[in-house]
C-alpha cells in the first residue's frame, strides 16, 4: 500500500474520506503495522454490548489474554456509541456510528514513537499547521508533556494538562487503561489565548487520542501495572475529513452527506436552504441510517432487550425525524441502500448481507409505522393543550399503547420545551402490570433492576440441579412483577430467589429451566407457581413465573420440580453443542473456535468463527460424524479439578468466559473435551439422532449452525412431512412425484417466458412502426432519433431497418435505449442509414460511435448500418439531442 497523498502542498485539494482512512493506515503500514480488518460492532467479550472503541477486539491481548496478531497492527473499526444519543445531529461531532482509526502496539512501541507519529502524520501526511493544533495531556504525566516539547518541538503554550475526567482512558469500569494525551484542532487560532479546558466546540476539535495502555483496573478500581506496556490510538475518521475538508461539522462531509442529500430528496427539501430544526433532523437521518445498516449487517435484530433494542431505538428515531421533515411514505429501505451504496466499497458485507439488511429495515419499520401515526396525533392533541410537562400516565400510554419508547416521549417534549414525569412514568408501569397480572412474565428492563438489587443483597443460590431434579426449599425473596412483595397471590408475576434450587439458571448459552414452585404449608391450597425461566444474577438463581394457586410469601417452604421433559430435550441439545464444536474441528478446521452459542428446548444454535461457507458436503459430513458418536454410545464423564490441570488435559474454553480456580469438565472421552457449567446427558445414545437444519453468515467472519436433536428431530420431520403432504395435495401428485412435476411446470414457465418476450418485441415493432410519423423533414432528408427502452439490440436494429424502408432513402434513423431496466450501466444506440444520406456524406458507424462516446461507450459499424454501446443511462438523453442537433446541422 502507499500512501496516496502526503505532501502538504497538495492541501488546496479536498481529501475524500476513503483517502484519509487510507493515508492512515499507510502511513502505519510503512512503519511495520500489520493492517487488520475491522472487527464486527457486536464484539466476541460477552461484557460489552457494541464495539464502542478501535481498542475493544485487542481488550484479551492487551490484559495478555490472548496472543497478540502481530506486534503493531493498524485498523479503521467501526464503532457505535450511543451515550451522547440526544446530541446527535445538534452538536458538529456527535454520533452513534462512526470509524476510528487506530495504531496499536502490543507491548511493542511507547510513548515516544506513538507521539511523534501522531505529529508526523498530522503536519506532514495531511498538511495540518502547526499553529492550529492544541496538545493535552495527563495532569501527572510529565513526561509525555516533555517529549512534546522537546522531541517534537511543539509549542510549550499550546500544551495543555488535563485531569482525570478528560485524559485517562478506560473502555468500561474494569480492563486495561491508561493516561492519554490529545491533538486538537484549533478552527480559530487567530483568537490567542486557548485557556485551561477546549471545551468550546465552534473553536476546538479533538481528534486524535493517544492512550498509554499501562494498567488493569479491578472491580475495586485498583489499578495494576500490566506486564508489558501498550499502545492504543484513535483517530476520529469523520473528525478529519470535517478539518480537511472545510466544512462545517462532520455531516456535510462525503462519508454521511449523501445519506442527507438522499433523505432531503426524499422529503422533497433542500439541506441548504431549511431551517436548523429540520437540518438537524436530516443529520440524525444521515448518522442513524449508518448505524443501523452496519448493525443488521453485523447480525443485530430488532427487539426490547440490549442491542436489539438500541436498533429499534435507532430505527424508530430515524422514522420520526423523516416524518419532521414530511417523509410520509415508508423511506427505510431505500435509506439503507443508499448507505449499502456510500459504504460496500469499504466493508463488502453489507453487499452480502445486502438482503437481510433492507428486509429487516423493512420489517421494522412498518412494525412502527403503524402505531406512530396513531402515537403522534395523541401527542399532538396533547401539546395543543398546553400542559406544563407530560404526566407520567400519558408518557405511558403512549409506551404501552403506542410503543413509543420513553425517550421518544421525551426528545419530542423537550423540542417542545417541556419535562416528562419520569417517576409517574415508572409508576404506571408497576401498577399497570399489578393491575394486568399478564401472563408475560418474561424479565424485562425495570423487573431486571430489581433483580440486580437481590444479586447484591443476597448469598448464591446453592444449585443441586446436576444431580436431582426436585428438592426442598426456603423463599428467601419474593419481588412481585419486580417489585418487593410481603406476599403473592394469584395470578401475579412474580420473581423468586430461594436459597437452594434444582432449576438450572440461564448461562453457558443454556436456557434456563421450567417447571413449577409448590408450597408445602398450605394442604390444598398450597401455592403452585409455574416457573417459565431461570435466570442467574451473580449466582443468585431468579426463577420467574406466574402463581396459579394460592398465596406464597417470604420464608415459605416450597418443593422445587424441574419440567423433566424440558430438561431431558435442552441436556441433549446442550451435549449435541459440544459434540459439533468437535465434528468442526475435525472436519473443518482445528483452529475453529466459539463464538456464542444457544441452547434451548427445541433446538440449538452454534457461532463460530470461520473464515468461509461450509459447504453442502461439509454439513453432511458433520451430521454424519455427530450421529456416528450417538450411536457409540459414549459415557459422558463429568468432574470438578483445578484449571490448570483441566486446561494441560486438552479441556477447550470459551474465550471470554471468566473461569474460577476450580472449573467443570464436560468430558467425552475421545470425542470432547470442555469446561461448560451446563447441564448434560449421560450417555450420547440418549441423542437418539443430531440433525443440522440450517448454516448462514452473521457478520464478517462469522458463521451459525443450528441443529436439532432426539425429539427435536421428530418434530422437525413432521412438519417437513406435512409440507410435502400440502404440496403432493396441491400438485395432485404423490411425494415422489413432486419433483418432476415442479421440474415441468418450472419449464412450462420458461416457455411461456420465451413467448411472452416474442409477443413482446412484435408489439414493439408496430409501435416503432408508427414512429415514422415523428420523422423531422430537413430540405429533402428526414431525421428520426428516438430513445426506446426495455428492447435488446437485435429487435432495436430491427426496428430501425423497418424504418428507414418505410420512410426511404433519404431517412436516417437513430433508435437507443436501456435494453434492461434494471441495470443502469448498459446502453444501446442502432443507427440505419438510407442510401441518400450515406451519399450525402453521412455515415452510420462514425456518427453512432461519436455519440454512444457521451454515454462512456464506443462502436461503429457500416456506413448505412451500424451498432454501438454505453455504459451510463444518465448521460443517454443528452446524446440524443446532441444526435438529433448534428443531424440538423449535416442535413440542413
Ligand atoms: N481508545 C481510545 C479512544 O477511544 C483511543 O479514544
Amino acid at each position: 500500500m502507499t500512501v496516496e497523498r502526503s505532501s502538504p502542498i497538495e492541501m488546496s485539494q479536498t481529501w475524500t474520506g476513503g483517502q484519509i482512512r487510507n493515508a492512515f493506515l499507510a502511513f502505519f503500514a510503512e512503519r511495520q503495522h500489520q493492517i487488520l480488518p475491522s472487527a464486527s460492532l457486536v464484539p466476541e467479550d460477552p461484557t460489552v454490548l457494541l464495539t464502542i472503541a478501535g481498542m475493544l477486539p485487542f481488550k484479551p491481548v492487551f490484559l495478555g489474554q490472548k496472543e497478540r496478531p502481530a506486534a503493531r497492527a493498524t485498523t479503521s473499526q467501526k464503532c457505535i456509541r450511543t451515550n451522547d444519543i440526544e446530541n446527535v445531529g445538534r452538536t458538529a461531532r456527535h454520533h452513534t456510528f462512526f470509524e476510528m482509526l487506530g495504531n496499536f502496539s502490543f507491548g511493542d512501541y511507547f510513548k515516544k514513537e506513538a507521539i511523534q507519529w501522531s505529529w508526523e502524520l498530522s503536519t506532514q501526511v495531511f498538511g495540518l499547521d502547526p499553529k492550529n493544533l492544541v496538545v493535552s495531556v495527563f495532569r501527572e504525566d510529565d513526561e509525555a508533556e516533555v517529549i512534546w516539547r522537546e522531541v517534537v518541538g511543539v509549542n510549550p503554550n499550546r500544551i495543555i494538562r488535563m485531569d482525570e475526567a478528560d485524559n485517562f482512558w478506560a473502555s468500561g469500569p474494569t480492563g486495561p487503561c491508561g493516561p492519554c494525551s490529545e491533538i486538537y484542532y484549533d478552527f480559530k487560532p487567530e483568537l490567542g489565548d486557548i485557556g485551561i479546558n477546549l471545551d468550546d466546540d465552534t473553536r476546538f476539535i479533538e481528534f486524535y487520542n493517544l492512550v498509554f495502555m499501562q494498567y488493569n483496573r479491578d472491580a475495586l478500581g485498583k489499578l495494576t501495572l500490566l506486564e508489558k506496556c501498550n499502545i492504543d490510538t484513535g483517530l476520529g475518521l469523520e473528525r478529519m475529513a470535517q478539518i480537511l475538508q472545510g466544512v462545517p461539522n462532520n455531516y456535510e462531509t462525503d462519508l454521511i452527506y449523501p445519506l442527507i442529500q438522499k433523505a432531503a430528496l426524499l422529503a422533497d427539501i433542500d439541506y441548504k436552504k431549511v431551517d436548523i430544526q429540520r437540518k438537524t433532523s436530516l443529520k440524525v437521518i444521515g448518522d442513524h441510517s449508518r448505524a443501523v445498516t452496519h448493525l443488521i449487517c453485523d447480525g443485530v435484530t430488532a427487539s426490547n432487550l440490549g442491542r436489539g433494542y438500541i436498533l429499534r431505538r435507532l430505527v424508530r428515531r430515524v422514522i420520526r425525524h423523516g416524518r419532521l421533515i414530511g417523509i410520509a411514505k415508508p423511506f427505510l429501505v431505500e435509506m439503507g441502500e443508499t448507505a449499502i451504496n456510500l459504504m460496500e466499497s469499504v466493508y463488502p458485507q453489507l453487499l452480502e448481507r445486502r438482503d437481510v439488511i433492507l428486509q429487516e429495515l423493512q420489517r421494522e419499520e412498518a412494525r412502527f409505522l403503524e402505531t406512530l401515526e396513531r402515537g403522534e396525533k395523541l401527542l399532538v392533541d396533547l401539546l395543543s393543550e398546553k400542559p406544563s410537562r407530560i404526566s407520567g400516565e400519558k408518557a405511558f400510554e403512549l409506551y404501552d399503547t403506542y410503543g413509543f419508547p420513553l425517550e421518544l416521549t421525551q426528545e419530542i417534549a423537550e423540542e417542545n420545551n417541556l419535562s416528562v414525569d419520569v417517576e409517574g412514568f415508572d409508576r404506571a408501569m408497576a401498577e399497570q402490570r399489578q393491575r394486568a397480572k399478564a401472563a408475560s412474565i418474561s424479565i424485562d428492563l425495570t423487573v431486571q433492576d430489581a433483580v440486580d438489587q437481590m444479586a447484591i443483597d443476597l448469598e448464591s443460590t446453592n444449585f443441586l440441579g446436576y444431580e436431582l431434579l426436585e428438592s426442598r426449599c426456603t423463599v428467601q425473596r419474593l419481588l412481585v412483577n419486580g417489585k418487593p412483595a410481603k406476599i403473592a397471590s394469584i395470578d401475579d408475576s412474580v420473581q423468586i430467589a430461594l436459597d437452594t434450587t434444582t432449576f438450572y439458571g440461564e448461562g453457558g448459552g443454556q436456557v434456563g429451566d421450567c417447571g413449577t414452585l409448590v408450597g408445602v404449608d398450605f394442604g390444598n391450597n398450597s401455592a403452585l407457581v409455574e416457573i417459565e425461566t431461570v435466570t442467574r444474577n451473580d449466582n443468585v438463581f431468579v426463577h420467574a413465573g406466574r402463581i396459579t394457586r394460592g398465596t406464597l410469601k417470604e420464608g415459605d417452604t416450597v418443593d422445587c420440580r424441574v419440567d423433566h421433559i424440558a430438561r431431558r430435550r435442552v441436556q441433549s441439545n446442550h451435549t449435541a453443542t459440544h459434540m459439533l464444536q468437535s465434528a468442526l474441528k475435525q472436519v473443518i478446521d482445528p483452529g475453529i473456535s466459539q463464538a456464542g452459542s444457544l441452547v434451548n428446548f427445541d433446538r440449538l444454535r452454534f457461532d463460530f468463527h470461520a473464515p468461509r461457507e461450509i459447504n453442502p458436503a461439509e454439513l453432511e459430513q458433520l451430521e454424519k460424524l455427530v450421529n456416528s458418536w450417538i450411536a457409540e454410545a459414549h459415557p459422558l464423564v463429568i468432574q470438578e479439578m483445578e484449571i490448570e490441570e483441566a486446561m494441560a488435559s486438552g479441556a477447550v474454553a470459551m474465550f471470554g468466559e471468566k473461569y474460577g480456580d476450580l472449573v467443570r469438565v464436560v468430558d467425552i472421552p475421545d470425542v470432547s473435551m470442555e469446561l461448560c457449567g451446563g447441564t448434560h446427558v449421560k450417555n450420547t445414545s440418549e441423542l437418539g439422532i443430531f440433525k443440522i437444519v440450517s448454516e448462514c453468515g452473521i457478520a464478517s467472519g462469522i458463521r451459525r449452525i443450528e441443529a436439532l436433536a432426539g425429539q427435536g428431530v421428530l418434530d422437525y420431520l413432521q412438519e417437513r412431512d406435512g409440507i410435502v403432504k400440502e404440496l403432493g395435495e396441491r400438485f395432485k401428485v404423490k411425494p415422489n412425484q413432486i419433483v418432476g412435476r415442479v421440474a415441468s411446470l418450472q419449464n412450462e414457465v420458461k416457455s411461456t417466458m420465451k413467448a411472452l418476450a416474442v409477443a413482446h418485441e412484435e408489439l414493439a415493432l408496430v409501435k416503432v412502426l408508427s414512429l415514422s410519423n415523428e420523422s423531422i423533414t430537413i430540405k429533402d432528408s428526414q431525421y428520426l432519433v428516438k430513445r426506446l427502452d426495455g428492447i435488446d439490440g437485435n429487435a432495436l436494429q430491427n426496428a430501425a431497418q423497418s424504418l428507414v424502408d418505410k420512410l426511404g432513402k433519404n431517412a436516417a434513423v437513430i433508435l437507443a435505449g436501456q435494453p434492461d431496466l434494471s441495470d443502469q450501466k448498459k446502453v444501446i444506440f442502432v443507427a440505419n442509414f438510407g442510401s441518400q444520406i450515406v451519399t450525402g456524406g453521412l455515415h452510420a458507424g462514425q456518427f453512432v460511435g461519436s455519440i454512444a462516446k457521451l454515454c462512456g461507450g464506443g462502436g461503429g459499424g457500416r456506413s448505412t448500418c451500424a451498432q454501438a454501446g454505453g455504459r451510463d443511462v444518465t448521460a443517454l438523453n443528452s446524446a440524443l439531442d446532441f444526435a438529433r442537433e448534428e443531424f440538423i446541422s449535416a442535413l440542413s
